[in-house]
């Protein structure tokens, strides 16, 4: 079984890790207040893939910002993960390979890539801890 354990717990709002799954990379994203309300405040009609914040999290954790650290345009790694990198446009992440801009929910709005950032299968296994696979 391919799973991979992360230990959150020092992670502190508005900051970000990168780790990996399966060899891939993965962002785990602790959002500030703001950045949730700000995911919350967009329209359905403005998304290219539809999904709230609330789909892409789990249910009393929508702080916790899990997903693959792969542009889906063409699988460069996007920037905003480490701290001083470019969130893009939208405040997310931000793909320099071609210029994809990705929200608060990592959710794509500006640029070539055709789909939102993909959240791996994951579950809270202890209040700090999650693993991913
Ligand atoms: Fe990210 Fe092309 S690979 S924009």
């Amino acid at each position: 079984l391919s799973t991979t354990e992360i230990d959150i717990s020092a992670i502190q709002v508005g900051q970000a890790i990168k780790t990996s799954w399966r060899k891939q990379p993965v962002f785990v994203r602790n959002l500030t207040p703001a950045e949730i309300a700000e995911a919350n405040a967009v329209p359905m009609s403005d998304l290219r893939e539809p999904q709230t914040l609330a789909d892409r999290t789990k249910v009393g954790k929508e702080n916790w910002l899990i997903t693959l650290g792969v542009c889906t345009h063409l699988g460069c790694v996007p920037l905003g993960a480490a701290e001083g990198e470019n969130k893009g446009d939208f405040g997310g992440y931000f793909c320099p390979c071609h210029g994809s801009h990705y929200d608060t929910a990592a959710r794509i709005r500006k640029g070539p890539a055709p789909t939102n950032l993909v959240v791996p299968p994951y579950e809270f296994t202890g209040d700090t801890v999650v693993t991913i696979g």
